[in-house]
């Protein structure tokens, strides 16, 4: 096992991820964490990650000096060199700046650059740089204007480089650090799924006991996941609500009943749409609905709870299908998107006195996936495209109105029917349609007609926080308006948005 000490890095992230990718399981943790609580999770290995702050700089996380004392191999990564230089020589911050791709000059592989080349590109993002290091580290390669770019010290274990190998744009990137893994931490392969599964379901047998664990399950791939480890855990303790907003796509809640009935002993499907509908009336603020929509979700979940555990007081868990990023906050870049929107990620009221379970809290979304087809969950729920929570209702600009919906779900699925026959849903990110409260003028037969504006998104991401709009071809873009205006009454105009976000985002609310 390998423990990454996050300084503060967007990259934290994916050093962890990359420690996975071969192999080995990894885990990420606060920049204040005590050498002694260190020692205590027995790693193979540390990796200090990067950093805006520079060392020097009043109020900058440090690194407890302990840790160098335990004779674990560290290595410390662009900022996390620079620690290792403050505790071993001097950091200035008066050199050069480099930014961005470099080639890194070899002098000798040592054990870290071991099978690398002489020259190789890297990518750069630092301002300072270690100016003196105490004898017995050793610098094995260097940039036209970073001298110490990669060192080691073999007798302290002790190695760092100033580029960061865990991004694609370092060619060699992944050979660096599986040298570190293997070579220089000697860490074993233990991160496989099949172990993985094994491992957590027996984690969930031993937290939950003989009790009861209840959940909200929305059809998507994280909470699908997590139910469905959870109840190969504990079978038909496993309690599922799915909550009907009345602002889901056309046959969702059918197909998404047909799912969970056959896997469940114990599914409840909820039709909530009259309150949602009648609280959301003359709303057309986009705060305010995102805001309505979570307080009824969670009146609603509240009082389906409260029925079930008077005839199942075993229930004494809440199940939740939280992944690793969304709890690592502090490496989250997407924070400030929260701002933007109150993205309502449910947490449930601590005053329902159930314990919180978790059980996919480590992994990556491509793990959930893959863990999800262990467990025989089908690629089609597997792949799909992400769904707000508030559903259509931050699609339908302005009000959402019962008529409103109903032309909306039908435009959708004209949309995502026609991208499925095509091929285009599994190239694009997401893909929707909208409805504008406004009507335009048209003709239709020989009639005026005056209806609403459908506008069509589809977008190209790899995380969401940015995104392109995807170049979907004239042709299917032709159909795909003629059959939501000759099929859905209402409609009379599609447009399709070609909007980059930023300076949009994906949904419209
Ligand atoms: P935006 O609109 O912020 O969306 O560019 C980024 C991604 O987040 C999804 N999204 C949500 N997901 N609850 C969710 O679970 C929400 O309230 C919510 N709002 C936006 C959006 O669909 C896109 O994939």
């Amino acid at each position: 096992m390998l423990v990454v000490i996050n300084y503060g890095s967007q990259f934290a992230h994916l050093i962890a991820r990359r420690v996975r990718e071969l192999g080995v399981y990894s885990e990420i943790v606060p920049s204040g964490i005590t050498a002694n609580r260190l020692k205590e999770m027995q790693p193979d290995g540390i990796i200090l990650s990067g950093g805006p702050s520079s060392v020097y700089e009043k109020g900058a996380p440090l690194i407890d000096k302990g840790i160098f004392k335990f004779g674990i191999p560290i290595l410390g990564i662009c900022y996390g060199l620079q620690l290792i230089g403050n505790s071993f020589g001097n950091v200035d911050g008066r050199n050069v700046k480099e930014y961005g791709k470099a080639i890194l000059h070899i002098r000798k592989k040592g054990r870290l650059l071991d099978g690398l080349g002489k020259d190789e590109a890297v990518w750069m993002s630092h301002g300072d740089s270690i100016s003196s290091l105490e004898e017995g580290f050793e610098i094995t390669a260097s940039t036209d204007t970073c001298e110490m770019a990669a060192l080691e010290n073999n007798s302290r274990k002790i190695y760092g480089v100033q580029f960061h190998p865990e991004v694609v744009h370092t060619k060699s990137g992944m050979r660096i650090l599986k040298n570190f893994v293997f070579s220089i931490c000697h860490a074993k392969k233990d991160f496989t799924m099949a172990g993985m599964k094994e491992r957590l379901i027996q984690d969930i047998k031993k937290e939950v006991m003989g009790k009861g664990v209840l959940m909200a399950t929305s059809g998507g791939v994280d909470s699908t996941v997590a139910a469905t480890l959870i109840h190969e855990a504990i079978g038909s303790r496993l309690h599922c609500i799915f909550i009907d907003h009345g602002l889901i796509r056309k046959g969702e809640r059918e197909e998404v009943d047909r799912l969970y009935r056959e896997r469940f002993e114990n599914y409840y499907s909820v039709d909530a749409s009259a309150p949602f509908l009648k609280k959301l009336a003359g709303i057309s603020e986009p705060e305010q609905k995102r805001r309505i929509i979570g307080h009824t979700f969670i009146e609603v979940f509240e009082a389906k709870a409260k029925e079930l555990k008077k005839n199942h007081p075993e229930i004494a868990f809440l199940g939740q299908g939280t992944i690793y990023p969304d709890r690592i906050e502090s490496a989250q870049p997407s924070k400030n998107a929260s701002k933007i929107k109150s993205h309502h990620n449910l947490t449930l009221p601590e005053k329902m006195h159930l314990r919180v379970i978790e059980p996919l809290k480590e992994l990556y979304k491509d793990n959930v996936r893959e863990l999800g087809k262990m467990l025989g969950i089908s690629n089609h729920i597997l792949y799909r495209h992400p769904f707000p929570g508030p559903g259509l209702a931050i699609r339908i600009l302005g009000e959402a109105t019962k008529e409103r919906i109903q032309i909306l779900k039908e435009a959708d699925f004209i949309f995502i029917e026609e991208l499925k026959k095509s091929g285009y849903y599994d190239r694009v990110w997401q893909a929707f349609a909208a409805l504008f409260p406004i009507k335009s003028v048209g003709v239709m037969g020989d009639a005026r007609t005056y209806d609403y504006i459908i506008s069509l998104r589809a977008v190209t991401s790899v995380d969401a926080m940015t995104a392109d709009w995807a170049r979907l071809p004239d042709s299917l873009l032709e159909k795909i308006s003629s059959r939501i205006v000759n099929e859905v009454r209402g409609v009379n105009r599609v447009v399709y948005d070609i909007t980059q976000k930023p300076p949009g985002t994906i949904e419209y609310e």
